[in-house]
């Protein structure tokens, strides 16, 4: 299986909760490293083009709001099978239907209030990535 890149924005509700540093330990102990990660408090600017894909969304209002009331983490992760292995270990949009021992059901709110953003696809997370970590931020793929 290939390693890939993946990425991750610990969100404000957890930040606020101080569980940042809970969530970047459960992913180093489900083998993920930890290529970058930086404490930044985005600009309704950055979370409207982060999120762009869902303007039309009637809560993409509240989502940026979310997003703007606190510093967040951003982090470029790498494992093998990066994207999918996130997946599962982050859980479901709505933590009152994630698994047990996931990163939402542990630490998210509800549906807004999530705990954790990830790549829904190796496509994204390249995307995602070079959004927050522009330039050789995050070292090149080797080869
Ligand atoms: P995320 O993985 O960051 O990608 C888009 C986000 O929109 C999602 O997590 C949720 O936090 C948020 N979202 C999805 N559905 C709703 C909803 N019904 N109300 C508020 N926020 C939502």
């Amino acid at each position: 299986m290939a390693v890939e890149r993946t990425f991750c924005i610990i969100k404000p509700d957890a930040v606020e909760k101080k569980k940042a540093g809970a969530v970047l330990a459960l992913l180093e102990e489900k083998g993920f490293s930890i290529l970058a990660c930086k404490r930044m408090t985005l600009s309704k600017d950055v979370a409207e083009g982060f999120y762009a894909v869902h303007k039309a969304r009637p809560f993409f209002g509240e989502l940026v709001q979310f997003m703007t009331r606190g510093p967040v983490f951003v982090v470029a992760l790498e494992r093998e099978n990066a994207v999918a292995e996130y997946r599962k270990v982050m859980g479901a949009t709505d933590p009152a239907k994630a698994d047990e021992g996931t990163i939402r059901k542990l630490y998210g709110g509800n549906v807004g209030e999530n705990a954790v953003h990830g790549s829904d696809s190796l496509e994204n997370a390249k995307i995602e990535i070079s959004y927050f970590f522009p330039g050789n931020e995050v070292a090149p793929v080797a080869g």
